[in-house]
């Protein structure tokens, strides 16, 4: 239909929508038999769930919490997405990465390289409430010039999210697949939330940092907090995608991507009626999985 139309080279792969803008198709056909090493690291998301400030806490985990070091490098130089890159060369590029490689990637599980869904190596998984997950992909949808700077309405766009039809696929199938993923390899496997991050950034930081065998001093990890917070990402050109090095990958007119930064944003979207068909086909879809969904600060 016309949300599918809209998405520059769109194309399915393995029953799962794909943009092919930046995500083509000669990436994903390689990606079954990509190397895994003991010491890279996958943070794994649906997207719009935090992946780019789970992306900078490693980041400065990695770098001994030392913030001058990440000032004038972009994040993206520094995680690498495993999807994301050029037709040709890039699998080749992240061959030749020295480890600790530190990597992203929203891919359903069934799509990961097989030694990843043997977990070889350390994934931390970043959950978001699926309203507010489905408001912030809306408003990436517009700004998003791979996605077709969206144009349709909200309420289509909800619709498609919970029938699982947005790039990506289902946010129900991504989180319950990894969160078993998580329950069969507990000490591989961390599975946090956004809103954990949103809640307790220290105390999530120190947890992140033992889970990844690199503890930080005290300091460290308050400044790693500070460095992290909305309103210092939000002012970092590193982390915001005000500076990349194409320039049309945004169209940052309206809205930005470091938005809102909060959780329950949702409110101010969803009508009574949207609400509880949502609540309705969550209710049906996370029944028996134990997790807990958080939508209020
Ligand atoms: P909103 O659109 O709700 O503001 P991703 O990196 O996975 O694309 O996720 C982007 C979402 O995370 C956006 O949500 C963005 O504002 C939010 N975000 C990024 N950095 C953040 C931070 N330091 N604190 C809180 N939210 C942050």
């Amino acid at each position: 239909e016309s949300y599918v139309r809209s998405i520059p080279q769109a194309q399915y792969y393995r029953n799962v929508l794909m943009q092919g803008y930046f995500v083509p198709p000669s990436i994903l056909e390689g990606l079954e038999n990509f190397e895994i090493r003991p010491h890279d690291i996958f943070i794994i998301t649906y997207p719009k769930s935090g992946t780019t400030w789970t992306e900078e806490i490693i980041s400065l985990i990695y770098n001994g919490g030392d913030t001058k070091k990440v000032q004038k490098k972009l994040l993206i130089f520094r995680v690498h997405h495993l999807e994301v890159g050029r037709p040709i060369g890039h699998l080749r590029f992240l061959r030749k990465l020295r480890s600790p490689r530190l990597m992203a990637t929203h891919l359903p599980l069934d799509l990961i390289p097989k030694q990843l869904r043997e977990a070889q190596c350390k994934v931390i998984y970043v959950m978001r409430n699926p309203k507010d997950n489905v408001v912030s992909y809306y408003h990436h949808h517009q700004i998003s010039t791979s996605l077709g700077n969206y144009t349709g309405s909200w309420d289509d766009f909800l619709t498609l999210f919970l029938k699982g039809h947005l790039v990506y696929g289902s946010w129900f199938d991504h989180v319950l697949s990894y969160w078993k993923f998580h329950q069969q390899h507990p000490e591989k496997v961390l599975f946090i939330s956004y809103e954990e991050l949103k809640m307790d950034l220290e105390r999530m930081i120190e947890r992140i940092a033992n889970f990844l065998d690199r503890p930080l001093h005290p300091e460290a990890i308050k400044n790693i907090a500070h460095h992290c917070s909305f309103d210092q990402m939000k002012n970092n050109n590193m982390v915001n995608r005000e500076q990349l090095p194409v320039t049309d990958f945004f169209n940052m007119s309206h809205t930005k991507f470091m938005r809102k930064g909060i959780i329950g944003d949702w409110k101010n979207y969803f009508t009574p009626e949207q609400n509880e068909t949502f609540e309705k086909v969550c209710k049906e879809k996370m029944a028996g999985s134990g997790l807990h969904l958080v939508f209020e600060p």
